[in-house]
């Protein structure tokens, strides 16, 4: 097993922050994994899972083992009367199953087209967009115990995903498996017949100008991927994680607190009676949108994303994070929770 010393991750982090890992693994296969564990020089250590780097902001050299999860392939499963089932090596790139699946006739993930980052780090954050999150087209996943080298199985309920969450993001002391776990594939079930998923402010404002009533999956494909593209910062280009911060969701009570302090406020009702806020629009109101702490910024076109202006550290990313926070609290009475893992 080729152990490399001092390897770089500015080209793995998203953020295009600049840091080390002391000693990387990669990781191509799930047997790859299985003797890592079993290898007595590397069993008892610290190990940190790596995928596409597009939710983590590093603040420092990553001193654990990093294992860097490049085990691929894409295939159809199974094809029953309700759904596709497929299955992608947790290597693949995002963005490049959803065009794959689209050109092989298999549609249900368009919504989610553009997301940055690999197939295995999706169930971790739950990815989610335009009305629909992975949790919507999962079917499940194979994983192996970074303690004791088994592989092993979790059905989506096993999973226990959340908004932007799982039982990857919580403590062992939880019951969790942050830290404990390595996603090697994931299956996800697409339903049939096909339904489009709408209803999102942006995808029916492209409805109405384009005229086109009835939408194709590469239509809605093709619309997600111009929005995006239009609001969202390209990590190719300029450093970023996506949204920063998740949307918090408040009480009743708390929302009509806010509207007759800031009547354009932009909230959405939850089906459990709760009120989820928009935290793009908390941060814009507090004058962040388009400013800069030392290389770390918000960008110009969407507040809930913050960017590296070029050679950002992870603690100023941090310090920005910090004081968006105090200022959104202060104003609203809201504290943001960050939506990537800092390392
Ligand atoms: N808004 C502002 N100012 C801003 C940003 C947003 O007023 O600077 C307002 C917008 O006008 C809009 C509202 O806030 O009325 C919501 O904005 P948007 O539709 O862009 O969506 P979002 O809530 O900011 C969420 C996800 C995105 C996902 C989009 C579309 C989270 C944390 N973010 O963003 O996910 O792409 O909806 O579904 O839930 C990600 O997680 O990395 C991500 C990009």
């Amino acid at each position: 097993m080729l152990i490399e010393k001092n390897v770089p991750l500015e080209p793995c982090n998203s953020f295009r922050i600049v840091a080390k890992a002391h000693r990387l693994v990669r990781i191509a296969s799930q047997a790859d994994i299985e003797n890592l564990v079993a290898d007595p020089e590397w069993a008892g250590q610290a190990k940190f899972v790596l995928g596409g780097g597009s939710n983590i902001v590093l603040t420092g050299d990553i001193k654990p083992l990093v294992l860097k999860v490049e085990i691929m392939g894409r295939r159809l499963v199974e094809e029953t009367a309700k759904s596709f089932i497929l299955e992608a090596g947790a290597g693949e790139n995002w963005h490049g199953l959803v065009n794959w699946t689209l050109q092989q006739g298999y549609p249900g993930l368009e919504n989610m087209a553009l997301i940055p980052g690999t197939v295995g780090a999706a169930p971790v954050q739950n990815i989610g967009a335009y009305g629909v999150e992975l949790q919507d087209r999962f079917d499940s996943l194979d994983a192996v115990d970074l303690q004791t080298g088994k592989p092993f199985t979790l059905n989506a309920a096993q999973c226990a995903f959340g908004y932007r969450d799982s039982v990857f993001k919580h403590a062992s002391s939880s019951l969790g498996l942050a830290g404990r776990a390595l996603i090697t594939r994931v299956r996800f079930a697409l339903p049939r017949p096909w339904k489009a998923v709408l209803g999102y402010a942006d995808i029916e404002k492209r409805i109405a100008e384009s005229g086109v009533a009835v939408p194709t999956a590469m239509q809605i494909y093709q619309w997600v991927c111009e929005i995006r593209r239009a609001k969202l910062p390209d990590p190719a280009l300029i450093g970023n994680a996506g949204s920063f911060f998740k949307n918090p969701t408040v009480t009743p009570e708390q929302c009509a607190d806010i509207i007759a302090r800031d009547p354009k406020i932009v909230y959405y009702h939850l089906a459990d009676g709760s009120i989820k806020l928009a935290a793009g629009w908390l941060i814009d109101a507090c004058g962040w949108r388009g400013k800069s702490v030392g290389h770390a910024g918000v960008y110009e076109k969407q507040a809930l994303v913050l960017v590296n202006r070029g050679g950002a550290s992870g603690g100023e990313v941090m310090t920005l994070a910090k004081a968006i926070q105090t200022s959104v609290y202060e104003r609203f009475g809201i504290l943001l929770e960050p939506e990537p893992v800092v390392v």
